[in-house]
């Protein structure tokens, strides 16, 4: 499989921004913008409060919603979390899972991202799975190593049939919200190193039919050469997702 006949994959991360009446407004707007650039898939990730009027003014366009993070049980005493059946029956179709944010502040492993990745697929999400170094991490030489291990760790136990409905989304933690993008060719060495780990874990076909995503202050001036590359198969975008012209333009840049 070549790279024209993966799919490609624009997402937004709103992160904590947006309450629901700006939700609806900016999705309304993000919509008419994108309207029939069928391209790539749009989707945009919203905070758990606002994907009621997210998935209603998303209704009959081409943008889907997903959630930002997902607990891995199924249901009971766990104060505070959202289940993959909740977010399923709320209309939401994408999860962001192992966002380095979560990994930093809020003390998610890679074990919890393996448990709450194959939870969101056993109920029937489509996983945008985060991984990538940190700054110290890539200065001593080590971003093949850590990115594999993540690799494998998060995607452990996942069955091979599974994995279509899993997308990596490269993010290089240096790189979030900081204004510093991975050059084109830093992002397409780690692109690729992670579809060969997916290779080694499954086989050749699940790991060309993969989309990998990168991410890390992808913008509207930055996303064509990004996406031109051989393994970079869309963006997972944060800041500039929030600007529903900005974030057009990158859905623009991936209709190629
Ligand atoms: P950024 O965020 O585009 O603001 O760097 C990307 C992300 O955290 O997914």
């Amino acid at each position: 499989m070549k790279k024209e006949s993966r799919k490609v994959i624009i997402a937004g991360n709103w992160k904590m921004n947006m309450t629901p009446s700006a939700a609806k407004s900016a999705i309304a707007e993000t919509a008419a913008l994108v309207a029939g650039k069928n391209g790539c898939e749009v989707v945009l990730c919203v905070p758990f409060v606002d994907i009621a009027v997210a998935v209603e003014a998303a209704k009959g366009t081409n943008v889907k919603i997903g959630a930002q993070n997902v607990h891995f049980e199924k249901k009971g005493a766990f104060t505070g979390e959202i289940s993959a059946d909740m977010l399923l029956e709320s209309g939401v179709e994408y999860v962001i899972v192992g966002h380095s944010e979560r990994r930093q502040y809020f003390g998610e492993t890679d074990e919890t991202v393996n448990k709450r990745t194959r939870a969101a697929l056993d109920a029937g999400l489509k996983v945008i799975l985060c991984l990538g170094e940190v700054l110290e991490e890539r200065q001593a030489g080590i971003t093949e190593e850590i990115v594999s291990m993540q690799t494998k760790l998060d995607l452990a136990g996942i069955p091979a049939e599974q994995m279509k409905d899993v997308i990596i989304a490269y993010e290089p933690v240096w790189a979030i919200g900081t204004g510093l993008t991975a050059t084109p060719d830093q992002a397409e060495e780690v692109c690729a190193i992670i579809r060969r780990v997916v290779c080694g874990l499954y086989n050749n076909d699940v790991a060309e039919a993969l989309t990998i995503q990168y991410g890390g202050s992808m913008n509207d001036a930055n996303a064509a050469e990004l996406l031109a590359k051989l393994d970079v198969d869309g963006g997972l975008i944060g800041g500039a997702s929030l600007v529903p012209e900005k974030f057009a333009k990158i859905v623009d840049a991936a209709q190629a």
